[in-house]
C-alpha cells in the first residue's frame, strides 16, 4: 500500500488550512491572561498531524460543502483534541514529558497552568462554534455543539480516559479493550466525521454509513497508536516510545500480539471502505485517510 502524492498534498493543504483556522480561533477567544495564552498556543499550534480536522474537511467535501463553516468545525475539534492531550500527559494521568516533539505543557509551564490551558481550549471550542461569524443556521450550530459535547464528554472521550485509567495493570479482554479504545479515541474521530457531515444536510442513511466508517477508523487509529508505541522510536513519534508498556496499559498488541494487532487494523480499514461504498459523493480522501491511519509512522 502506498498513498498517492495527491493525498499527501491534500493532507498538507488541509493542515495549513487548520493552522489558519486555529490562529483565527485563538484571536477570537480574546484570552485575558498572557501566561495562559502562551500555554494554550504552545499546546495547540505545535505541529499535530491534524487528522481530525482533515476528517471534518474530507467529510464536508463528500457532502459537497467547502466554506468557512468547515474551518470553524476543523478548529473546534482540534482544540478539544489538543486539550485532551494536555490533560492525558498530566502526572495524574499518563505522566508524560514529551508531546509533539516538545516538552509537555505541564513541564514547560506548570501543572496548574496545563489544567487551565486544557480547560480553556475545551470551552473555547464551544465558544467559537457558537460565536464565530459564518453562514451556519442556528440548527447547524446547535447540532455541532451537541455532537462535540457528546464526543468529548462522559459518553465519549472522557469516559474512555476513565476506563483507560481504571484498566491499568488489569487483565482485560478484547471486548473491554475495544470499548475503551472506541471511547477514548474513537469518539472524537467519529464526531469529526459527523461534524463534517452536518456542515451540509446529510440524510439518515448517509449519517449511518459515515458512522460505520468513522467507528472503524476510530478504533483503527488507536490500534495503530498502540502498535507505534512498540515499533516506532521517540524521535519519530514526538512522544515517549514504550510508554504503554512502562505504565502497564492494556493495548491491542498486548492482547493479540503485534501481527494480530496489524491484522485487526487492516480488517477495520476494510470495514471502513465497505461503509464508504454506500455513499454517492466524492469519498476518495476518506478512503485514503483510512489507509494513512494504519500506515502512518507517528
Ligand atoms: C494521539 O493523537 C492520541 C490518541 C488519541 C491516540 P494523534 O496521533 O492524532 O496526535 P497528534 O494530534 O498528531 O499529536
Ligand atoms: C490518549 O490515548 C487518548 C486521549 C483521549 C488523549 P493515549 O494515552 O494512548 O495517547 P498518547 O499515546 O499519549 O498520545
Ligand atoms: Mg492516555
Ligand atoms: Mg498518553
Ligand atoms: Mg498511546
Amino acid at each position: 500500500m502506498t498513498l498517492p502524492t495527491t493525498f499527501k498534498q491534500q493532507l498538507l493543504t488541509s493542515q495549513e488550512r487548520c493552522e489558519n483556522a486555529l490562529n483565527n480561533a485563538i484571536k477570537h477567544l480574546n484570552i485575558s491572561d498572557p501566561y495562559l495564552a502562551d500555554a494554550m498556543v504552545y499546546s495547540l499550534l505545535n505541529g499535530g498531524k491534524r487528522v481530525r480536522p482533515f476528517l471534518v474537511q474530507a467529510t464536508a467535501q463528500a457532502m459537497g460543502i467547502d466554506d468557512e463553516r468547515v474551518d470553524i468545525a476543523m478548529a473546534a475539534i482540534e482544540m478539544v483534541h489538543s486539550y485532551s492531550l494536555v490533560h492525558d500527559d498530566l502526572p495524574a494521568m499518563d505522566d508524560d514529558a514529551l508531546r509533539r516533539g516538545q516538552p509537555t505543557c505541564h513541564i514547560k509551564f506548570n501543572e496548574a497552568t496545563a489544567i487551565l490551558a486544557g480547560d480553556a481550549l475545551l470551552t473555547g471550542a464551544f465558544e467559537i462554534l457558537v460565536d464565530m461569524p459564518a453562514e451556519f443556521t442556528i440548527a447547524q450550530r446547535l447540532k455541532l455543539v451537541s455532537l462535540l459535547s457528546q464526543g468529548a464528554g462522559a459518553s465519549g472521550m472522557v469516559a474512555g480516559q476513565a476506563i483507560d485509567l481504571a484498566s491499568v495493570g488489569k487483565d482485560v479482554d478484547l471486548t473491554h479493550l475495544e470499548r475503551m479504545h472506541a471511547h477514548k479515541t474513537g469518539a472524537l474521530i467519529r464526531i469529526s466525521v459527523l461534524m463534517g457531515a452536518v456542515c451540509g444536510a446529510p440524510n439518515a442513511d448517509t449519517l449511518q454509513h459515515l458512522t460505520t466508517y468513522a467507528n472503524a477508523i476510530g478504533l483503527a487509529f488507536q490500534v495503530q497508536d498502540d502498535i507505534l508505541d512498540i515499533e516506532s522510536d521517540t524521535a519519530t513519534l514526538g512522544k515517549q516510545q514504550g510508554a504503554d508498556i512502562a505504565l502497564n496499559k492494556p493495548t491491542y498488541p498486548a492482547l493479540l500480539g503485534l501481527e494480530g494487532a496489524k491484522d485487526k487494523a487492516e480488517q477495520l480499514r476494510q470495514q471502513a471502505l465497505e461503509a464508504l461504498r454506500n455513499l454517492s459523493g466524492d469519498t476518495s480522501a476518506l478512503e485514503q485517510l483510512a489507509e494513512y491511519i494504519i500506515t502512518r509512522d507517528h
